[in-house]
């Protein structure tokens, strides 16, 4: 656990705020009194709450992240919401496409967290929050579920540079939400409100991490093995192939048989 953040009297500045959980985002930090939420945008929106300062902000463009930075001085909450999907692959002829994600996924959320870093510093700490995903732990999103991996393990590594700092950083993990990004999934959905408001109570009690949905703490690496009465199942947002999770072993079921084996043929094990 971290430093708890609350959300009441807080600046919180929100990426991608025109999007499914962007608007929650913003919508859920006014309800919960904070005093300003900047809803930055690659083309921002009008908003009808004189506390919504609409701001212009691509992440993939550093000049104007720090532009958005150099207005939004007081920002005490950073969401890094902003996401794109576009069925890039790790194999071959996808890698233009690749790289364009992880421009957007990756580097861009990289850049909004250096950039507003020294911010958050000088309001006293705050939070960085990550809107990741469950394909963090799971490839079946192929070059999406890359982005998502390699951004929760900055996200860990980040944790441990902002300390110093007193800043709070929080991954958040979900699966399939019923946003514009899964408009094409034919899927039980995640409601975002619940999603968000999972995210900032995660903040209120200083989380690391927020599971946000049975799919995120089934497959979590080091969860507690999952229901066997679970039904859901889960496609990536990328593919249209399915993977219903309790017809086949999952990651988390592989990995505890292969270490029940191990201690089968070992009857003493020494501890990894
Ligand atoms: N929905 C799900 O099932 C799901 C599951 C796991 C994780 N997530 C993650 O949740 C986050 C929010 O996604 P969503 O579901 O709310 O999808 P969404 O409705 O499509 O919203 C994504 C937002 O990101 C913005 N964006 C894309 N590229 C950008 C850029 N270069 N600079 C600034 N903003 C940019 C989009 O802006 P424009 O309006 O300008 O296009 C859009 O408003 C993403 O990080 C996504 O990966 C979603």
């Amino acid at each position: 656990m971290g430093n708890a953040i609350d959300i009441n009297g807080a600046v919180v500045l929100v990426t991608g705020a025109n999007g499914g959980l962007g608007q929650e985002f913003v919508s859920q930090a006014l309800a919960l009194g904070a005093t300003r939420v900047y809803a930055s945008a690659r083309t921002p929106r009008e908003w009808d709450d004189t506390r919504v300062v609409p701001l212009a902000l691509d992440v993939t463009d550093p000049e104007s992240v720090a532009l958005a930075a150099a207005s939004a001085q007081d920002v005490t909450v950073v969401i890094n919401n902003a996401g794109a999907s576009n069925g890039a692959s790790v194999a071959g002829t996808g890698t233009r496409a690749l790289r364009d994600l992880f421009d957007v996924n990756f580097f861009g959320a990289l850049t909004v967290a250096d950039t507003f870093a020294p911010v958050l510093k000088a309001n006293g700490g705050g939070a960085l929050l990550n809107v990741l995903s469950v394909l963090s732990w799971l490839g079946i999103g192929d070059g999406y579920s890359a982005t998502k991996a390699a951004l929760w393990s900055a996200t860990n590594t980040q944790r441990v540079q902002l300390a110093h700092q007193g800043t709070l950083v929080t991954s958040l993990h979900l699966g399939y939400t019923d946003t514009p990004m899964t408009a094409g999934v034919d899927a039980p959905k995640n409601d975002p409100a619940d999603v968000v408001a999972q995210a900032y109570a995660g903040l209120a009690e200083g989380s690391y991490e927020v599971l946000a949905d049975d799919i995120s703490r089934q497959v979590r690496p080091g969860s507690p093995p999952r229901s066997r009465r679970s039904t859901r199942s889960w496609s990536s947002p990328e593919t249209t192939a399915t993977s219903k999770i309790d017809e086949a072993p999952g990651p988390l079921d592989l990995g505890l048989r292969r270490l029940r084996g191990c201690r089968d043929s070992n009857p003493e094990p020494s501890d990894p």
